[in-house]
């Protein structure tokens, strides 16, 4: 990673949840992994009165919390570069205030006036804080450059998403937004890249000649913990599907991009959203499935269901599971049917997609077992990143017996070099000036283009089902029927951990 120039983070909503178990830790390691800038700082705002001794205590114990073996020297080193700031974003004297502490730590540690603004603040802010740093021109880059990071939920529909890109670039220039979605800084989704364009083999095949069909599964073992006032407003749909499920579809499904270049790959990708066959609304029974988690016993243990879960409204229809059939209508993917799917409290915590290959025309061979015969190429994105192949074998001994194998591989036995974290690689990012891994305006508004009319049609018709599926399963069996085909069904990924800390494929 390249040493990026110098600069001052201001960190919005520094008091809250997410600058401290994710800002505050990827800082850290890049801290460690000495590729901050030589003279950096990070200024915390947020309304919360407080010290910059106060912030750093607290950033010291998060940065505790949830990292191992950490040098105190190394520690203090990097809590030296915390200032803290009480602020309150509607209030326009506190813009002052904070212009005047860029300002004197520009100066005492002669850093120049490079700045990324960072929001991690409630959604509802963002405009707020874009205008008044507007206002009072802090967006001028005559003096250094200023970059503004926007945390998702970026818009609750299509309209307010536009209405967002409309207020932000009001404000600041395209060039200078930086609209976060981690899933794109995750190592694994960036070697798709590498999988597909370096790698002669796939290309060929990636296409509607030789795949049958595309699985997205993003399952997670949790439930939505302590997130219940904004998860139940949300849902997976808005939670998972618009922003992280359809970012993985267009990087899989794009055409090879001219070069590395950051607009010449987002315009590609942009292209796979705007192919999307939209869904119409009297149609999203029939393409989409939701499901809400019910209370359970996992491993003997009772678990609550969704709507027992704290801040969530005891009759809500918050979907916590979606699984979606769609297609993509282009050249390359026309008639190949992409599932995708997503919920929280299913077994097991994998995101991967699998492209599973059509069958030889012809058989010669006497097939049973699982699937035997469909080969698939299954990348997983977390956790144990890694691709796995699978393909028949003829089982040793007479006659043609046949077994559908797996060849595996495993990141962490490629490389012992420390894998960035998600959050590592896009400050980073963001700090050098490469906007590739970030969704630009138009990007985000196609992917809400598409799951508009399913958000409609949930809203207009409450009769739509929303199906039950007991903490620890597999989300609603009613989500089988989407994929259909003979031994067609969905892939469910089951791996056991080894004592080298690998995951097996079962
Ligand atoms: C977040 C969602 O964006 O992504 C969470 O709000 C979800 O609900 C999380 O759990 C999943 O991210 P990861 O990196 O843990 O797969």
């Amino acid at each position: 990673m390249e040493k990026p120039k110098d600069c001052i983070m201001v960190i919005f909503g520094a008091s809250g949840d997410l600058t401290k178990r994710k800002l505050i830790p990827a800082l850290f390691e890049l801290y460690k992994q000495n590729v901050l800038p030589d003279k950096f700082a990070i200024l915390g705002v947020s309304r919360t009165e407080m010290s910059d001794d106060l912030f750093r205590e607290k950033m010291n114990q998060a940065i505790k919390q949830c990292k191992e073996d950490v040098k105190p020297e190394i520690l203090d080193g990097f809590l030296k570069k915390l200032f803290y700031i009480p602020f309150n974003p509607n209030s326009e004297v506190d813009y002052e205030k904070l212009r005047s502490g860029i300002e004197s730590i520009s100066k005492k540690y002669d850093i120049i006036k490079n700045c990324i603004y960072y929001l991690a603040t409630p959604p509802k802010m963002f405009v707020v804080i874009a205008e008044n740093l507007g206002k009072k021109n802090m967006q001028d880059q005559s003096d250094g450059y200023k970059s503004l990071i926007v945390e998702k939920p970026f818009g609750s529909d299509l309209e307010s998403a536009r209405n967002l890109n409309k207020e932000l670039r009001q404000v600041f220039k395209e060039e200078q937004i930086y609209r976060i979605d981690h899933y794109l800084g995750k190592e694994t989704v960036q070697n798709v890249f590498v999988t597909r364009f370096s790698n002669g083999i796939f290309e060929p095949l990636w296409n509607r000649n030789f795949v049958s069909h595309i699985e997205v599964t993003a399952a997670e073992n949790l439930g939505i913990e302590n997130r219940g006032g904004y998860y139940d407003n949300a849902g997976a749909l808005r939670d998972m599907v618009q922003n992280h499920l359809l970012q993985l579809v267009r990087l899989i499904a794009m055409e090879p991009p001219s070069s590395l270049d950051s607009n010449a790959i987002r315009n590609e990708s942009l292209k796979v959203l705007q192919s999307l066959r939209p869904i119409k609304e009297n149609d999203v029974e029939k393409y989409v499935i939701r499901g809400q988690y019910t209370a359970s016993k996992i491993r003997g243990e009772d678990v609550k269901g969704y709507r027992e879960e704290k801040n969530v409204n005891p009759e809500s229809k918050t979907e916590t599971y979606v699984a979606l059939k769609f297609y993509i209508d282009n050249w390359r993917w026309g008639g190949v049917p992409f599932y995708i799917r997503t919920g929280k409290q299913l077994p097991t915590n994998v995101t991967e997609f699998a492209i599973n290959f059509k069958p030889t025309p012809h058989s010669i061979f006497i097939k049973d077992g699982d699937n035997p015969g469909c080969n698939q190429l299954i990348i997983r994105i977390q956790p144990d990143e890694g691709v796995l192949l699978k393909f028949d074998m003829k089982v040793p001994g007479a006659g043609y017996s046949l077994q559908n194998i797996n060849l595996d591989f495993h990141y962490k036995q490629f490389t012992a070099v420390h894998i960035p974290l998600a959050y590592e690689r896009l400050i980073h990012d963001c700090m050098i000036g490469d906007s590739t891994l970030y969704s630009r305006g138009d990007v985000v508004e196609a992917a809400w283009e598409f799951v508009s009319p399913i958000q409609k049609a949930w809203q207009n018709n409450p009769e739509i089902k929303l199906f039950g599926y007991p903490a620890g399963t597999w989300g609603p069996e009613n989500a089988d029927e989407l994929i259909e085909g003979k031994n067609m069904g969905w892939r469910y990924p089951c791996r056991n951990l080894t004592n080298d800390g690998i995951y097996c494929e079962l």
